[in-house]
């Protein structure tokens, strides 16, 4: 550093009055740069045009992924990067996630992103899959999932999480979907509602 900027720092340092206007001055574009974006908020959750809330069943699903750590493996988030979108489809954008509570996008990715894997596979495919990996992908390092066909769903708590996602969340879910969201689930396995979960995935950009 020249002596000349060492010397214009040293009249700032001793100058209390010019150094409170240089550091109100800092804060300010600080705060700038953090405000300005949240005045086009509205913008980032509004959602996409397709999206729709999930249905009772993948509702269920949702919850079963989440317990058995699925997202521990598999993102849900796809980067606006060629590599990525020429892999999986079209990057992830914020409107999709409005209703997401909690967000599944995470990071790590020991298994593909699974953003867009709905309709990529038969439901049959995601059976076969989930039970044992292998069957399908040999060399897969996916554990496999067979108690999901045990499981066996009673929806005694469906109807509240829809209640909730309504209530809480704003998720537009009408009064007819909450009434018979326990009927909706009654009697499905956890294989049935992880299945319809995966099946739904990357709906809203459809
Ligand atoms: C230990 C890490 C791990 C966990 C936990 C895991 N997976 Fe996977 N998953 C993988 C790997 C690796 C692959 C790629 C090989 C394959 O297709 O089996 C994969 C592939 C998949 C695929 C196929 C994706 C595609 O585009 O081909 C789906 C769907 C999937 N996993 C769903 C799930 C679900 C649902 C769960 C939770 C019940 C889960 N995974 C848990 C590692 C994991």
């Amino acid at each position: 550093m020249s002596t000349n900027s060492s010397n214009r720092h040293e009249i700032l340092e001793r100058n209390v009055g010019l150094l409170a206007i240089f550091i109100v001055f800092a804060i300010s574009w600080g705060a700038l740069v953090e405000i300005t974006p949240l005045i086009f908020q509205k913008q980032t959750t509004e959602p996409v045009q397709n999206l729709r809330a999930y249905t009772a069943l993948e509702m269920e699903g949702r919850d079963v992924y989440i317990r058995e750590g699925c997202n521990v493996c598999h993102s849900q988030m796809i980067r606006p990067f060629r590599a990525e979108t020429e892999r999986y489809g079209h990057y992830s954008v914020a409107g999709e996630s409005v209703w997401e509570h909690p967000f599944l996008w995470g990071s790590k990715r020991t298994g593909p992103d699974l953003a867009r894997v709905g309709g990529r596979y038969s439901d049959e495919w995601h059976r076969v899959h989930l039970i044992d990996p292998r069957e399908l992908v040999p060399e897969s390092n996916m554990p496999g999932f067979p108690w999901l066909e045990d499981n066996v769903l009673d929806g005694e708590l469906t109807q509240k999480k829809l209640e909730v996602f309504r209530n809480q969340f704003g998720v537009p879910y009408t009064a007819e979907q909450i009434a018979n969201a326990k009927q909706a689930v009654d009697g499905k396995t956890e294989m049935d509602a992880i299945i319809a979960y995966l099946q739904s995935l990357g709906h809203g950009m459809k």
